[in-house]
Parts: C-alpha cells; structure tokens; sequence
C-alpha cells in the first residue's frame, strides 16, 4: 500500500484527480471505478477543470460506480446517480450509455447487483477504482462484518451511516439498504485510489493501514491489493 499525504485536503483531491487523469491519458479508453460522498466533491471539481483544460478527456471513457441506495431512483435528488450527474457527468465528455451505477429502483434489488457484477466483467473489468472510506472503516456500502470475498449484492446500512449520511435525505428518512459492489469486486481493480480527509476519519484511515487485516474494518482489504493507494490530508493522517 503506497500512501502520500498531502498538507491539506484540497491538494489531496487534486492529486487523485490528478491520477484519475494520467489514467485516462494513458489509456483513453480506461474503464473507471468512481465513488461519491463529500470528499469526493472537489475530486471531480479538479478533473473538470482537468477536462476543461484538455487534460481528462472522457470521450471513450466507462465509469462504474460503487453504490446505490435501494428505493432511489436515479432522479431522486439524494441518489448517487444525482450526484454523479451534477459533481461530473454533466460536465465532462462522458458517454451517458458508459457511466454506470446500480438501479435504486430496480423491482429485483438482488437481481440488479448480479448483473451489476457481470456489467463490470463484461466491460473488461476496472482498471482504476477511486475509493472513500467511512467512519467505520466501510468501503462502498461493505460495512463492516462484510466478507472479504463478496461480490456486488444489497447490504443493510448501519445506523451511524444512515446518520452520516442523513443530510442529503433531509428532511425524508435515509433508506435503510443499499447496492454496492463487494469486497472482492473492488479488489479486482486493476488499482485502486482510496482518499480520506479531515479528522473524522483518522482511526479508520489508521487501522486501514495499519491494523490487522479483517471484516470489521472492511478497508483493511486494502492491505491484500498490489496496487492500492491511499491519498490523505495531514488531519487523516494523524493517527498514523
Ligand atoms: C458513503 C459511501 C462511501 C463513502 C463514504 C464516506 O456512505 N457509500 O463510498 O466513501 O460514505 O463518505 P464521505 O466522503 O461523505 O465521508
């Protein structure tokens, strides 16, 4: 696991998006793993100015997301497809047929997680999977508890994720499942991009790196991937 720490969290996002970038220049028609929550706000903010400047051009470019919330369309305005739409895809040359995220309000939530799983495989697989990491040490919605080995499938949120993210729900209930790719499906990334910042995230960010491996800091998966790297701000970084 290589990890940079960067002075503060602004350069930290610039310098993911900075690799996100290099990946594209390297192999314009890269398949990328995207994530969202805040921190990954000013990541696609600096990929579009990236864009804007002729750096990430995402004109043969797929993207799969990690998650998504069960019950939420993709016009809800708190589902991931939203936010997605509005931090990125409307503003780079992605084809919208190639920006992938599991179907909130698929009628089969099970179902729609299994051919989320074989849409990645049929694109080849991920080359580059940008990740965040919650409090709990949850990667994607695998919070912990979640097998090393799963695959993408529904997961139950726990109470202090459904807290966490409770804001973009506001003033409605947060839905109490989820659809995410699994801890197996991310570590078959080609690489992977995990950034934290702030001191919220610092003990989750500490046993990640450097703790024992196991489920109930799902991120510690981390530790088994060749090419994992972890991008943080001093204020995630302190623990370590
Ligand atoms: C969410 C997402 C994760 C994300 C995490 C942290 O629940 N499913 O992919 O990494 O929580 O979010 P934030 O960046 O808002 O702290």
């Amino acid at each position: 696991m290589k990890v940079l720490i960067l002075p503060d969290a602004g350069s930290a996002a610039l310098r993911c998006a900075g690799i996100l970038a290099d990946c594209l220049g390297r192999n314009p028609a890269a398949v990328l793993g995207l994530a969202t929550g805040e921190t990954m706000r000013p990541v696609y903010a600096g990929l579009v100015d990236l864009h804007g400047a002729g750096r990430a051009d995402f004109a043969r470019a797929t993207t799969f997301n990690l998650d998504e919330y069960v019950g939420v369309g993709p016009d809800h305005p708190a589902s991931f497809a939203t936010f997605m739409r509005e931090a990125l895809f409307d503003h780079v040359n992605l084809d919208p047929a190639r920006a992938h995220l599991p179907r909130g309000d698929a009628a089969d939530p099970e179902a729609e997680a299994a051919r989320y799983e074989a849409a990645i495989v049929g694109a080849g697989g991920i080359g580059l999977q940008l990740l965040g990491i919650g409090r709990n040490g949850h990667i994607a919605f695998n919070e912990p508890t979640s097998s090393l080995g799963s695959r993408t499938r529904v997961k139950t949120l726990t109470e202090a994720t459904r807290k966490a993210n409770a804001p973009a729900f506001a003033p409605g209930p947060v839905p109490r499942h989820a659809i995410t790719m699994g801890i197996a499906t991310i570590l078959q990334a080609r690489a992977c991009l995990l950034l934290a910042t702030g001191a919220a995230k610092a003990a989750a960010v500490a046993r990640m790196v450097e703790g024992p491996l196991g489920a109930d800091c799902p991120a510690t998966a981390l530790q088994l991937h060749p090419e994992a790297t972890v991008v943080l701000d001093e204020a995630a970084a302190q623990d370590l």
